[in-house]
């Protein structure tokens, strides 16, 4: 019929989602789902500005390192500044915990109840190569009273305690993946309109998958458990995938099923990533989704932070591969 082609629903926009979950909360008071949207806006105006890199003179690199000793993107730095913003201004946020900053920022709003650590541009890297980055957060709530001075304890908290987490992929099309603790939903960008819209609802991780992701540079300092699980996975002809934007990984995984390894080595035993704004986040979206998050010996979110740039190694994705490495390792 005409009218179904003409007025075909253009589905559930993100706010409207936000607001219906919220309905299921009794308690919910409305500031997580402000700061949702919060995070959603400044992802629109980072969305922009990374399609536009190229043009606007906003590539390559900034002629400084960030507190990782990483030559930082000029992206980094303007991801960074859009996403404080909207934090600081946005009215939910006591205290925000970023890649580019070296140390906390407490916000004005000294009663505000969620801390957010966040990665504002992950894959940074890849910018300059048109690759796929994105951007990761973490929201935990404060644990002292609104408007008490915030504990460096309340700051460093475990995975196991977030109450939100998600993360943009700026990729083919830009896509905010998030989780509240009930269940993956993964929403599009309709850029004509500036709406996220549903797309992935309730996202399931394959148990099993046949796709590892591992930097292959770094094989020959890789432990002998892991040497035989690649070598494994070659055997059975898995497909080996690397982006190198951990977004852009982790994202294709959750869809497909496989395992993504960032290990630790001799010179780097804690290996890359950051607990706070990479592993953590993406373990608990793994974990409701039905997969697993790793370091290697134990569950990467019941890691006690001991600082808020703090390394890990990370083993994340479906269920049965992440089960089998970490039998290697233990047999090895
Ligand atoms: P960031 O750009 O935020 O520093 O993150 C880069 C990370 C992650 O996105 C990716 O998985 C990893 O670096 C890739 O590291 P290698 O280039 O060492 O493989
Ligand atoms: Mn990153
Ligand atoms: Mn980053």
């Amino acid at each position: 019929m005409i009218e179904e082609k003409l007025g075909a629903p253009v589905g559930t926009a993100l706010d409207r989602f936000i607001a219906r979950r919220q309905e299921e909360f009794p308690f919910a008071s409305g500031e997580l789902s402000q700061l949702l949207r919060d995070i959603a806006l400044a992802s629109k105006i980072i969305n922009r500005e990374i399609n536009r890199a190229g043009l606007a003179g906003i590539e390559g690199q900034a002629d400084r390192e960030n507190v990782q000793g990483e030559i930082q993107q000029k992206l980094d730095i303007a991801s960074n500044i859009r996403f404080k913003r909207a934090l600081m201004y946005g009215g939910e946020t006591c205290a925000i915990l970023s890649e580019e900053e070296a140390d906390p920022i407490i916000t004005d709003e000294a009663g505000a109840k969620y801390i957010v650590a966040i990665d504002p541009l992950d894959g940074s890297s890849n910018i300059d190569v048109n690759v796929s980055v994105g951007t990761i957060f973490s929201i935990y709530r404060r644990q002292s009273m609104a408007g008490a001075k915030l504990t460096p304890s309340e700051l460093l908290q475990p995975g196991r305690e977030q109450v939100a987490a998600g993360y943009i992929l700026y990729g083919s099309s830009t896509m905010l993946v998030y989780t509240t603790g009930y269940g993956v939903n993964g929403f599009t960008l309709e850029p004509s309109l500036g709406e996220y819209f549903l797309s992935h609802p309730d996202m399931r991780m394959e148990a099993n998958g046949s796709i590892y992701s591992i930097n292959d540079g770094l094989y020959d300092q890789f432990s002998p458990g892991l040497v035989s699980y690649i070598q494994t996975c070659r055997k059975r002809g898995y497909k080996a995938r690397y982006i190198g934007s951990l977004v852009a990984d982790i994202h294709r995984n959750l869809l497909k099923g496989g395992i993504f390894i960032y290990p630790g080595t001799p010179s780097h035993p804690n290996g890359k990533l950051r607990l706070l704004y990479e592993g953590n986040p993406m373990a608990f979206l793994i974990e409701q989704a039905g997969g697993l998050a790793s370091d290697g010996e134990g569950r990467i979110m019941d890691i006690g932070p001991s600082e808020i740039h703090q390394r890990t190694p990370l083993i994340i994705g479906s269920k049965v591969m992440v089960e089998e490495l970490l039998e290697m390792l233990k047999e090895a």
